[in-house]
């Protein structure tokens, strides 16, 4: 990271270090985060909660700036423009809009990138995980700089070389690499499935207890890809409390609820005017159109399959409007 990005290389009084990128500055205090920026009428300064913003950054961070627009809230996020990356304050709410009081600014991804890491890294204090549920993290977020997580937000993803479970793949059980059953996920069966491989594919066909390798999630609201089929993805996850961010997205996606329940809010993604709550119960599937933002809630650890197109072709075909934002017409 450069040193410009430090605002205030000297900490403030209670540890914090203060970051600027571009026209904007960040800054935290015992409970919250204060982003500001310039508008015509001076500088405006935005609060979001240190944990609801620490979640967000999580995110941003670990998925690359994800499909399209992450808010962090109903005023500050970034749009993914993959290759630059947009960061924006209002400019999606029309309350700001309408009054010309937001702001967007275009960087470079590895530029914003690293001032985002550099925030992360210095605003997570000791205990505090961005990626578990406030049931297991708790409070360590909050107050005087204490520690930092590096364990945490430096997680890497595991990934396959054929399937797990597959001579030459990690081993199937995740409790052999250290992952116990959450206690929310308590009553999951963990049976493995018999396998019968017709001769000649011994150790090369194979199958998985997916609700048992779930159980054993270690985070929440972080789609894995469990397979893959062409620009085809199977994107399961764990799901407690809040998605951290309202998901803006440029593409359909669809969810399936494999276990509990969540309720999402959906809004418009340009205005952030409210459209839609709906209730997903197991069993249920939605499709999330092109044209919305989203952000679920699960009062209970719930599993959800997040099924997703990851072909990029689909978002000039929805942005010049040669594609409907839905996937069907009824
Ligand atoms: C989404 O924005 O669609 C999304 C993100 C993370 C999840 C689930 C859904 O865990
Ligand atoms: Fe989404």
């Amino acid at each position: 990271m450069s040193n410009s990005a430090i605002y205030e290389p000297i900490s403030n009084e209670i540890g914090y270090k203060s970051f600027k990128l571009g026209s904007f500055t960040f800054h935290r205090d015992e409970y919250f985060v204060y982003i500001e920026w310039p508008t015509k009428n001076g500088r405006m300064t935005h609060y979001i909660s240190a944990d609801a913003f620490l979640r967000a950054m999580m995110r941003d961070v670990a998925w690359g700036f994800f499909y399209y627009q992450v808010n962090f809230d109903h005023v500050f996020g970034t749009n993914n423009l993959y290759g630059k990356v947009e960061m924006f304050a209002g400019s999606f709410n029309e309350t700001y809009t309408s009054q010309g009081l937001n702001l967007t600014e275009t960087y470079e991804t590895p530029e914003i990138m690293a001032v985002f890491k550099a925030i992360l890294a210095d605003w997570t204090n000791e205990g505090f995980d961005p990626f578990a549920a406030p049931r297991e993290t708790g409070i360590a977020w909050m107050g005087r700089k204490n520690g930092d997580n590096a364990a945490a937000i430096g997680r890497d993803r595991e990934t396959c070389k054929r399937m797990v479970g597959l001579p030459g793949d990690a081993p199937l059980r995740s409790d052999d690499r250290g992952y116990p059953v959450n206690p929310a996920f308590a009553d999951v069966p963990q049976e493995a499935p018999e396998i019968h491989a017709a001769p000649g594919y011994e150790g090369r066909v194979f199958a998985i207890n997916l609700f048992a390798y779930l159980s054993r999630s270690d985070v929440t609201w972080n789609p894995s890809i469990s397979s893959v089929v062409k620009t085809n993805l199977f994107c399961p996850t764990t799901e407690e409390y809040i998605l951290p961010i309202k998901h803006g997205n440029d593409r359909v996606e669809w969810f399936l609820q494999l276990s509990d329940a969540i309720n999402w809010e959906i809004e418009d993604k340009t205005t952030g005017r409210p459209r839609a709550k709906v209730i997903m119960k197991p069993g249920d599937i939605a499709s999330m159109p092109a044209d919305i933002r989203h952000q679920g809630f699960a009062a209970k650890r719930a599993m959800l399959l997040v099924w997703e197109n990851a072909n990029p072709k689909v978002v000039e075909l929805h942005n010049t409007g040669a594609i409907p934002p839905y996937p069907v017409a009824f």
